[in-house]
């Protein structure tokens, strides 16, 4: 048996000393706020035995964790109709990156990527009534947790800076892979991001990428083909053009957000979350990569 808990404790004293944290990202000026020195690190085993340490308890701001977030309950929607609309390769490229988009004629590359996300919040409008209030309700259901709710300041301070996102969409929009209006888009894709949740809470909502499809609860959500399928785009996609490094590093599906988390999971095992705001120079949490570095080596626990 594996004593997490001494783990835990053990990666979160090891970083405390670090320096160099990262930089927390500015370009949403709203997250620039955020106290650099945080970190929280929690873990869910596939018996529901739970672990934390540091500040697991406090509500960051998931950003793109949520792109899995949304692909899983649009797979879980239109299936396999969503690749008609959307790669499955990863970009080698940063988030934000345009130019693949053009020459690839409004394909984005991944449901990842800016751009992928932003066909996946398109399908997801076309497809539910209030989306907006049905896709915080999918993740409240996950986690088993009302609390759970946008960030209105976060999602409007992206939405008056998110120039890069709204070219995306006008790009996609100009080559018809968008439906529904432009700025429809993007206020559902700003607000997606804008979630707040903490470590212990996307633990809970990614324990059914671990588990078959199957939260907590018992309640099936996805098929086991669906949940290999967004695994393996977390491993490939999960972080950018460090997709690569990461899995080298760590050995897990995992997620990034610029909010400083990453959540990430051991098919049939477990789940786990950090957070630390300071982003390395690939918009991935500095210190989160090295912690589940530290983690997969001291347990042994990897895909490999
Ligand atoms: O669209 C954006 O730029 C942000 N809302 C999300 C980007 C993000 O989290 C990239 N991940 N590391």
């Amino acid at each position: 048996m594996i004593d997490y808990q001494n783990i835990l404790n053990t990666i979160t004293s090891n970083l405390k000393d670090i320096e160099e944290k990262g930089t927390v990202a500015t370009y949403i000026p709203e997250l620039a706020k955020i106290d650099p020195n945080k970190f929280g690190i929690y873990l869910i085993d596939a018996n529901n035995n739970s672990f934390s340490a540091g500040n697991s308890n406090e509500l960051f701001s998931i950003q793109s964790i949520s792109k899995v977030l949304s692909l899983a309950k649009c797979f879980g929607i239109v299936d396999n109709d969503l690749w008609k609309r959307v790669g499955v390769e990863p970009s080698g490229d940063p988030f934000n990156h345009l130019s693949l988009l053009e020459f690839e004629n409004g394909i984005p590359r991944n449901p990842f990527i800016n751009a992928g996300a932003i066909v996946v919040a398109d399908i997801l409008i076309s497809n539910l009534k209030n989306p907006k209030e049905e896709f915080l309700d999918f993740i409240q259901q996950l986690t088993n947790d009302k609390t759970i709710g946008y960030n209105e300041n976060v999602a409007k301070s992206e939405k008056e800076t998110g120039f890069k996102n709204i070219a995306a969409a006008n790009l996609l929009k100009s080559y018809g892979n968008l439906t529904n209006d432009v700025d429809t888009v993007l206020d559902f894709y700003f607000h997606q991001c804008s979630i707040e949740m903490n470590c212990k809470q996307l633990a809970d909502a990614f324990y059914i990428f671990m588990n078959h499809g199957k939260c907590q609860r018992g309640k099936s959500h996805l098929n086991m083909n669906q949940v290999k399928r967004i695994n393996a785009l977390m491993l490939t996609c999960g972080f950018y053009d460090e997709a690569g490094e990461f899995a080298f590093e760590v050995g897990l599906p995992g997620k990034s957000g610029v909010g400083g988390g990453i959540a990430a999971v051991l098919p049939n095992t477990l789940t786990v979350v950090t957070w630390s705001p300071g982003l390395n120079p690939k918009g991935n949490s500095k210190l989160g990569m090295q912690a589940l570095e530290q983690f997969t080596t001291q347990t042994s626990q990897s895909i490999f």
